[in-house]
């Protein structure tokens, strides 16, 4: 899977992990295996890559950090209900949902969100 690379490496790096994921969890659906423990791993990692940029964009006051914000948590809202699901839905769910949300996500406001970390010279710890 590609993703649009942004101008802030720190995005990028937390965001090939996730995809490195991504196709974990896709390739066990496509072979119907039990997926609980890497559906929880994912979400988990999705949490992280949110919190992340979340507290990068409050240090920084940046000025879309609530309509960014209102993006992950709802799509994060989304994740939780997909404990109780069965692969079939999974897999529906992954391919014609999240992974469209995901390249729209990192191709607009995390786009616009990388520059201005990029621009002021924001550093990460
Ligand atoms: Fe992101
Ligand atoms: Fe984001």
């Amino acid at each position: 899977m590609n993703i649009k690379i942004l101008n802030f490496e720190p995005m990028n790096n937390v965001h090939l992990n996730e995809i490195k994921l991504l196709e974990k969890l896709i390739n066990e659906l496509n072979e119907n295996k039990n997926v609980t423990d890497t559906l929880e791993e994912f979400i988990k990692d999705v949490e992280e890559h949110f919190a992340f940029e979340e507290s990068l964009m409050k240090k920084y006051n940046f000025f879309a950090y609530i309509p960014h914000k209102m993006e992950h948590d709802k799509i994060l809202n989304e994740l939780y209900t997909l404990r109780d699901k069965n692969n079939e839905y999974l897999k529906k769910y992954f391919n014609e949902r999240f992974i469209p949300w995901l390249n729209n996500h990192i191709e607009t406001i995390d786009t616009v969100t990388a520059g201005y970390f990029n621009m002021i010279g924001a550093e990460v710890k």
